[in-house]
């Protein structure tokens, strides 16, 4: 059982128009603890009808939200974040419990996703617009920049606590309600959320958590003539379904989608730094963001040390249940999580890797994934192609960095890279020729509320985080106002 300080924080209904409801006669799903497989909650999946219901309060809730002027968002967004903050061992053993990451990585996410309230809190003030110089003397030019109206938020299983932040925090601040779909896996994450924005004064009908199913609630969202804004955090290929779902009814879209991040660890690189980083990368969240390392390539003369000393730290990382505060990797999410990850490594086995440390299902049994290193991983290998999203970390060799930065480009996605190296020079160079959204540089972790996070070519469209996150959510208005105060020239 989820022992809480504070146990209202868990809850299992949907939140619409500032209200909990357990619509009569709907089918519920289980909410799973994936270290255990105990069962945490029954949760009703919302209807279409529950999704308009949500749709129509966001509606109804915008002009006022919109209306209140910027410092006092801000001051309620502020509130919410400090709620959150006070709040971060229950949330952190809610995400443990139904993530299953490790407790201290648990509250890092929370933080992490609490700066964003922190950071839009100020941003919400600093929505300026601008005068253009006119062509004709009697005539004033504005930009305006308005709340787009209703928003959609479908979020992903791996950081439900900062991902959900991520959107909804610039939404807000930019006067936009939002209405918000979490994944399945993870949907207490986004209530206990929900509950600290009723607290937090966030008023009725401004934030909304529909959880459901993807075919209902989501093609809603994605269709639904109200919402002017669609933001999602998943896969490339639900990203392009959504895409085109949204195409009818032309709305704003962005998307973060996968990656199949490269590292680059180049013969100048400090080995000990690169190998804290490349474990870093690939191994947060047991391997399961979208800006993990997929492929590290380790250029020739530093490739052996590479190789034994990341080995040796893989080796040394303790796999457990997240509740055990000594554990640093926890179970992966699903059956389906562990089955791709094995079929990574089978076939990249198959065609020549050799194992280096781990190789397969954990003795815990479940989910449980040993952590694993293999050398000698070469193009054409699943995990050169895909993002495996499991702790496995395959190792490539390289001879220039010609040949480095074209098999690093190599893909069609373009979310996260990272490089090692001591070369000036170099950092600029390869820096500027990699074609990702989010570069880290003898460092395997970026994410910060401030910078912004995006991808290129399949990774994605438009940015989250830092000042540019808010523009997502406004649009531009021009105003050319007219006959304004004539100037009469004849009369000086
Ligand atoms: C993600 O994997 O989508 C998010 C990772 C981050 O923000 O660091």
């Amino acid at each position: 059982m989820l022992v809480l300080a504070d146990p209202t924080l868990l809850r299992n209904a949907l939140y619409i128009d500032g209200a909990w409801e357990r619509p009569p006669g709907t089918d519920e799903l289980p909410v799973t603890n994936p270290a255990t497989g105990a069962e945490l909650a029954r949760l009703p999946q919302a209807s279409r009808e529950d999704t308009i219901e949500a749709i129509e309060a966001a509606q109804s809730a915008f002009p006022a939200w919109a209306a209140l002027p910027a410092r006092e968002r801000s001051k309620l967004l502020k509130a919410w974040h400090d709620l959150i903050v006070a709040n971060v061992d229950d949330l952190a053993r809610i995400l443990t419990a139904e993530q299953g990451k490790p407790l201290p990585e648990a509250r890092g996410e929370i933080l992490y996703g609490a700066a964003f309230f922190e950071w839009y809190a100020e941003e919400a003030k600093r929505v300026y617009g601008e005068t253009i110089p006119a062509p004709k003397a009697d005539q004033r030019l504005i930009v305006l920049r308005q709340p787009i109206g209703v928003c959609a938020a479908i979020t992903p299983w791996n950081f439900p606590m900062a991902m959900i932040p991520r959107k909804a925090a610039p939404a807000l601040a930019a006067g936009c309600t939002m209405v918000l779909k979490p994944a399945s896996a993870t949907p207490l994450s986004a209530l206990a959320l929900a509950e600290l924005a009723d607290r937090a004064g966030i008023p009725g009908g401004v934030f909304n958590v529909v959880p459901g199913r993807a075919g209902i609630v989501g093609d809603e969202l994605a269709t639904n003539p109200i919402v002017r804004k669609l933001t999602f955090t998943g896969s490339t290929e639900v990203g392009r379904e959504l895409m085109a779902k949204a195409s009818g009814t032309i709305k704003k879209i962005s998307l973060e989608l996968g990656g199949n991040a490269p590292v680059l660890v180049f013969d100048d690189a400090d080995v000990g730094v690169a190998v804290q980083g490349a474990l870093a990368s690939k191994f947060r969240n047991m391997g399961q963001t979208c800006v993990c390392a997929n492929r590290i390539y380790a250029q020739a003369g530093i490739y052996d040390e590479f190789v034994e000393r990341f080995a040796e730290a893989v080796a040394a990382l303790k796999v457990g249940d997240g509740f055990d505060e000594s554990v640093q990797q926890g179970p992966l999410i699903d059956e389906a999580a562990v089955l791709k990850t094995e079929e990574h490594l089978r076939d990249a086995v198959a065609r020549g890797a050799r194992i280096v440390t781990g190789g397969g299902r954990h003795s815990l049994g479940g989910t449980y994934f040993q952590p694993t290193v293999v050398a000698g991983a070469i193009g054409d290998m699943l995990v050169a192609r895909e993002e495996t999203f499991g702790p496995l970390a395959p190792v490539f060799r390289f001879e220039t960095e010609e040949e480095a930065v074209r098999m690093a480009n190599d893909t069609e996605y373009g979310l996260a890279a990272y490089f090692f190296t001591r070369d000036n020079a170099r950092i600029w160079r390869v820096g500027e020729a990699l074609e990702f959204g989010v570069i880290g540089i003898n460092t395997g972790i970026t994410s910060f509320e401030g910078a912004p996070f995006g991808g290129l070519k399949a990774s994605g469209i438009g940015r989250e985080g830092s000042h540019l996150g808010i523009d997502e959510f406004l649009e531009i208005k021009y105003m050319c106002v007219a006959e304004i105060c004539p100037v009469k020239v004849s009369e000086k």
